[in-house]
């Protein structure tokens, strides 16, 4: 056997880290080379025998040899944990490729590209989701970001943050379901978009230009208005000096980009605990142009959402100063919103999977 202090023995040993194909056994060279029993660690015991002036000179290189074979199997670890990795990485890969097909981009005319074209291949965006992708849209162009929250909330989110106190009256606009868990009552399935707003502005401090969408439930009888599952997009906005003016502005600006202009938007005084004051919004209906049908139950109007002035209980509940900051909020229906837009009669064709509606996406 070389030792450790001939010339070929650095280069042998380090062919041996380079050799060594898996964390194991690059384990088991790293105890040999450099562990209790190792060639390094017997001619370092064996330096006490020497006289000092040479023993000062071979410890100084046993020291070199030592660092020079702990850089090297070092390095060969790293590179093994990243093959390791990218393994794992690949074995825990999901084929995404029909949601990628259905993400594509719209072809002319706005629609998505049609199965069957042979650019896109299988998948479509249900219209709903559509709807929601072109609400952000329209948000995004009037400069706000995009944020969401979880589905599973706490009372405190859903309600308490948002000035409705247990057993407060208005809790019963919302029909709630609970999660039997513990605390009893104290988990619940998110019946609207709001606690978002209290998690965004626990997140970020003023100005705030947010939308958030997503899925909320009720206990709800399905009707043609109303879905237990249904989707909203809550916005929020506090900054400096926002009028009612502001909030107004933006329904309407958005409300046209959506809908287009032929389409009339008024907004009605209404109550909601976290802001004050309060309107719904409501559109004209596009089942019967505003004459009166079933899905308007015979009003003219579609309400899509409910908005207002931020209540300032809610900025002290996030710790902001209501003296210095003020804020608008709304939301409403994304599916009432892909309704009115499409004219379908009833919402629950949404979610009956007829390939005639889910085509369209
Ligand atoms: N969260 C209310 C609802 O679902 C709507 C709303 C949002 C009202 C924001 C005012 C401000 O009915």
């Amino acid at each position: 056997m070389v030792s450790v202090l001939d010339d070929g023995w650095l280069g042998e040993v380090l062919a041996q880290v380079a050799g060594a194909s898996t964390l194991d056994a690059l384990h088991e060279a790293a105890v040999e080379l450099t562990g209790k029993r190792s060639a390094l660690s017997a001619a370092r015991q064996a330096l006490g025998a020497l006289p000092p002036d040479e023993r000062r000179v071979r410890g100084q290189q046993l020291n070199d040899l030592r660092a020079q074979v702990e850089a090297a199997l070092a390095e060969r670890r790293s590179v093994l944990q990243a093959a390791q990795r990218r393994l794992r990485l690949a074995a825990d890969r999901l084929d995404l490729s029909e949601v990628l097909a259905a993400r594509a981009p719209r072809g002319a005319g706005g629609h998505r590209c049609v199965p069957g074209d042979g650019r896109w291949g299988r998948g479509r965006v249900h219209l709903v989701q559509r709807t929601r992708d072109e609400l952000e849209d329209v948000f995004v162009g009037m400069g706000f970001t995009v944020a969401d929250g979880p589905e599973v909330e706490t009372d405190w989110y859903n309600f308490e943050a948002l000035n409705m106190p247990p057993a407060h009256p208005a809790r019963g606009m919302f029909d709630t379901f609970y999660l039997d868990v513990e605390p009893p009552d104290g988990v619940l399935l998110r019946t609207h978009t709001s606690p978002v707003q209290i998690r965004v502005l626990q997140r970020r401090r003023p100005p705030v230009y947010a939308v958030m969408p997503g899925r909320c439930f009720r206990r709800e009888t399905p009707d043609a208005r109303h879905l237990p599952v249904f989707h909203q997009v809550e916005g929020l906005v506090v900054d400096e000096g926002i009028t009612f003016g502001d909030l107004a502005g933006t329904i309407e600006s958005f409300t046209a980009a959506y809908f287009g202009a032929d389409i009339d938007a008024r907004l009605r005084p209404a109550f909601f605990p976290f802001t004050e004051p309060s309107a719904e919004f409501e559109v004209t209906c596009t089942i019967c142009r505003g004459s009166g049908c079933r899905t308007c139950s015979h009003t003219g109007w579609v309400e899509l959402g409910g908005c207002g002035m931020v209540d300032p209980a809610v900025l002290v509940a996030v710790g902001i100063d209501p003296e210095r900051y003020g804020g608008f909020a709304f939301g409403f229906g994304i599916d009432r919103c892909t309704q009115m837009r499409h004219g379908i009669a009833d919402m629950r064709v949404l979610l009956d999977n007829d390939v005639r509606i889910l085509r369209q996406g």
